[in-house]
């Protein structure tokens, strides 16, 4: 499979990335290599040379089922009051390259792990975490779905099913 981010590694140069939020750029600055070692994440970079032009991480996760929809909750069996997920933990893009079309690009690199990651782990969504309301209306962009109480959202794998499937990524 073909992806145009690759794993953190210690040439990438971390500690000049800023892309204007700075919780974003602190984890990856001090907190990335040590989550990664720890498995607690795994880090993708979109890099040029050792420079860092975008990153993002995933984990497991699972989300409660009364958070769901009803729609999607109806087809779902009774029995599963947690339902696993793949969590999107953090995206962002170096101030340097934003408005280019690189968030987009690495948002849809990392449902297309999330895609081919849930034909091995049963994984029936993909969660964010939004920061804030801007990147809240980002993810909304790309059709994420805003869950009640917990401020998370999330894209059922079903619909990122339909992007890659049939190649089109
Ligand atoms: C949000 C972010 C990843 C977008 O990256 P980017 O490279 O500037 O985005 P792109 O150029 O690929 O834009 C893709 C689309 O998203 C839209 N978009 C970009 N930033 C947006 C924002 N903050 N809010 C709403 N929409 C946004 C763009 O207008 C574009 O849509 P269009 O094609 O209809 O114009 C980047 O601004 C960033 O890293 N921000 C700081 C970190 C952050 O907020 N991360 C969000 C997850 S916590």
């Amino acid at each position: 499979m073909n992806y145009i981010s690759v794993a953190l590694h210690p040439s990438h140069k971390k500690e000049n990335f800023t892309c204007g939020k700075q919780l974003l750029d602190t984890y990856l600055h001090k907190q990335a290599k040590q989550d990664v070692k720890r498995r607690l994440s795994a880090c993708f970079i979109l890099a040029d040379g050792n420079e860092i032009k975008g990153y993002y991480t995933l984990s497991t996760a699972s989300v409660e089922r009364r958070l769901l929809p009803e729609e999607i909750i109806k087809k779902l069996p009774p029995a599963y009051n947690d339902l696993p997920a793949i969590l999107l933990g953090r995206l962002a893009v170096s101030k340097n390259y934003q408005g280019q079309g690189l968030g987009e690009m690495i948002l849809m690199d990392a449902l297309k792990r999330s895609y081919f990651t849930s034909l091995q782990v049963g994984s029936m969504a993909v969660i964010v975490d939004p920061l804030d309301a801007e990147a809240i209306r980002f993810y909304k962009k790309y059709d994420f779905i805003l869950l009640p109480d917990s401020g998370k959202m999330f894209l059922p794998m079903a619909t990122i099913a339909q992007l890659f499937s049939h190649g089109s990524y």
